[in-house]
């Protein structure tokens, strides 16, 4: 009798996260950090064998997995929620951090196609907003963080970066800022995390895809990771409304 107390304690103070682009990259370190936290993180991305690679990690780090393979320009973002919210109880989610985004090798207007400008968009701003928008009940009712991953090309001009990149990226900001606004009341914060350049598997899109010493000076996916934890562990009652980091390398072009 005793020891069911305590597995039923364990449960009720167990904290759940949702991140999307967990597979790799942020998304995978941030999922690990929130695992060293004994949360249940679920795992979202379009590759299942990426996605059972996190879970193993979640599981070594102390949290509790749970794989949820989910297409963000496709798949229905409420069907995920509810998911999550039937396997953990339905006591809403106290973090989502929104990762999945792409970009694109043709990134200026003389060799981009308006088809793949509108994946990029698909993916990187209607992807959040349809996450946001299925994740908000659950948000409320534990009067959760949302962390969004922009980017600094969403922050500042980025030329680099590409048309259709940093204009997605860019519309984070109102979305970050009316969820502020509009669902304070309901003690929902929101944070539009802005990185530079990262050593990911994003490089690869890249017109030319830097080399390991150009990646040696870049963030880690751990140090962004560790900024979206600084949003996620505020108490209540701080909103960490837009957190910007960069290697110290970097410069605005
Ligand atoms: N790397 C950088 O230099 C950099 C700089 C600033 C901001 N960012 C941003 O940081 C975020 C994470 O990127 P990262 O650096 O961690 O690179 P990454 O490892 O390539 O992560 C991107 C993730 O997005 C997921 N994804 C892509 N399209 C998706 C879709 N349609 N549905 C669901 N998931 C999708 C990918 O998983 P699947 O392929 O399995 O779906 C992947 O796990 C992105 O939003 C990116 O824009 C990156």
């Amino acid at each position: 009798m005793k020891s069911l107390l305590i597995i039923d304690l364990m449960n009720a103070t167990r904290r759940v996260a949702w991140v999307t682009g967990a597979g790799s990259g942020v998304g995978r370190a941030c999922a690990e950090a929130l695992a060293e936290r004994g949360w249940t993180v679920a795992l979202s991305g379009r590759r299942a064998p990426e996605l059972a690679e996190t879970a193993a990690l979640v599981r070594a780090a102390g949290g509790t997995p749970l794989e949820l393979p989910f297409d963000v320009t496709v798949d229905d973002a409420r069907d995920r929620v509810e998911a999550i919210s039937a396997a953990t109880g339905g006591d809403g989610l106290d973090a989502v951090v929104l990762s999945a985004g792409a970009n694109t090798p043709r990134r200026s207007w003389a060799d981009q196609s308006t088809a793949e400008f509108a994946r990029i968009v698909q993916t990187n701003l209607l992807g959040v907003v349809r996450s946001a928008d299925a994740a908000l009940p659950g948000l409320r009712s534990a009067s959760g963080v949302l962390v969004v991953v922009s980017s600094i090309a969403g922050w500042r001009p980025s030329p680099g970066a590409g048309v259709a990149y940093s204009a997605s990226k860019a519309a984070l900001a109102p979305v970050v800022r009316t969820i502020n606004d509009q669902e304070a009341e309901a003690g929902v914060r929101a944070t539009l995390l802005c990185p530079g350049d990262i050593d990911s598997d994003f490089l690869r899109q890249r017109p030319v895809v830097p080399g390991a010493a150009a990646r040696s000076a870049m963030l880690a996916p751990g140090d962004v990771a560790r900024s979206a934890m600084f949003a996620i562990d505020a108490p209540r009652h701080v909103r960490i409304d837009e957190l910007v980091i960069s290697p110290l390398s970097q410069r605005s072009s």
